[in-house]
């Protein structure tokens, strides 16, 4: 029985990464850790919880006191790492906290691997999971692949290229089997509603003022959270040891057509009349250092592996917004408390 570490698992991606590999390969024994910061949720992993091969553990990657004597007990056969902070906005508030999860954090779970595997690397493999934003910002032309050059420009984006140089840098210095992929936007049930698509369902759904940033020309390639974790699966058991994959959903929008056919959605579901929704759009002063544009070219992943995203945009909306719209209880259980204070700082001061 092979023992695969999942960090992050209580979170958005890493809970449906988590609840897929428990469900699909009941012959591994899958070990979530996660410090359950704000982000963490254990609600999300409700309906994996008792399985026989699914076990959590709770524990911050930033503390090497925490984290080695960890993979001496399980001495993990992968690693799967999604543990991170992962807001842009909150990395614009309070960088370090990025700087301490995202790169410390990381260079222990690397540490603690090249500990652990040594002697035997041969089946073992460190997944690193990235972003997109490690490439920069685009202009209204061309698009990310694996050998554009690194260029972050968010504390956030900046702490994860840190961490995939550090990921590379251990597998040409020492040998660690990894692989890394760098994702584009994801949306889904479970996401945490400070991240656009979320926090909007939780406002047109309350009536609020829908927050959009500059100009709402900023363009995202937006992936549904499924497409991912079967990347993730796929690169995980079929992926060639060193190599980056780039992922994205070929679907890119400018925010404000974004936000405008999710209060289309939105007021069909709600049953109020057409055009409701979008009068609670509000122009805010811009994100400062405001990516404009990400898109990403996922040719090698579909033509090495034969990936290519499955979920039309408009069906995984409609999906989405109908999650949401069913927990509400996760929702107004995740915005009591410190949520709260965090809006009013990142907008009612706006
Ligand atoms: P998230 O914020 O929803 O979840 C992060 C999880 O990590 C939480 O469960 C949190 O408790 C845990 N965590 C944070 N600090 C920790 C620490 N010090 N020790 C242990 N656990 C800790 O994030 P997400 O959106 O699910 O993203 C997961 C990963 O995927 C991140 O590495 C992120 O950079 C990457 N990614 C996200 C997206 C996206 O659109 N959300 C896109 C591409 C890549
Ligand atoms: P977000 O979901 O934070 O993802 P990222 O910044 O990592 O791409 O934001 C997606 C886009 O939506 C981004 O261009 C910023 C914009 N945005 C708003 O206009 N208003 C908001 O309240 C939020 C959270 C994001």
């Amino acid at each position: 029985m092979k023992t695969i570490l999942i960090t992050g698992g209580a979170g958005f991606i890493g809970s449906h990464i988590v609840r897929f590999f428990v469900n699909k390969y009941p012959h591994y024994r899958i070990v979530n850790l996660d410090a359950l910061t704000y982000a963490g949720n254990l609600e999300n992993l409700r309906d994996v919880e008792d399985k026989p091969n699914y076990e959590f553990v709770k524990a911050d990657i930033s503390f090497d006191k925490e984290i080695m004597p960890l993979f001496e007990k399980y001495r993990f056969d992968g690693v799967i790492h999604l543990a991170a902070e992962s807001h842009v906005d909150r990395s614009i508030s309070n960088p370090m906290e990025f700087i301490i999860t995202n790169i410390i954090g990381t260079v222990n779970l690397l540490n603690a691997a090249r500990h652990i595997w040594k002697d035997q690397p041969e089946g073992k493999l460190f997944y690193h999971i990235s972003t997109d934003e490690v490439y920069g910002s685009l202009g209204e032309e061309g698009y990310f692949t694996e050998n554009t050059p690194y260029d972050p420009r968010s504390p956030y984006s900046a702490s994860k290229a840190s961490s995939d140089h550090l990921v590379r840098a251990y597998y040409h210095t020492f040998n660690l089997p990894i692989v890394i992929s760098n994702c584009s936007n994801n949306y889904g049930g479970n996401q945490f509603p400070e991240k656009l698509i979320p926090l909007f369902i939780h406002n047109i759904r309350n009536n609020k003022p829908l927050p959009v940033y500059g100009k709402g020309e900023n363009v995202r390639d937006w992936l549904f959270v499924e497409d991912h974790t079967a990347a993730i699966d796929l690169i995980f058991h079929k992926g060639k040891t060193g190599e980056t994959y780039n992922i994205g959903g070929n679907n890119e929008w400018r925010n404000i057509d974004l936000i405008k056919l999710l209060c289309r959605i939105m007021d069909g579901k709600l049953g109020r009349a057409e055009g409701t929704s979008e009068k609670l759009i509000t122009y805010v002063k811009d994100r400062a250092g405001h990516d404009l544009r990400y898109a990403i070219d996922s040719g090698k992943l579909q033509h090495e592996l034969g990936w290519s995203p499955s979920v039309d945009f408009e069906k995984g909306l409609h999906k989405t917004v109908d999650w949401y719209l069913a927990n509400e209880e996760w929702l107004n259980n995740v915005t009591s408390g410190d949520y709260k204070k965090y809006y009013e700082e990142q907008y009612l001061k706006r």
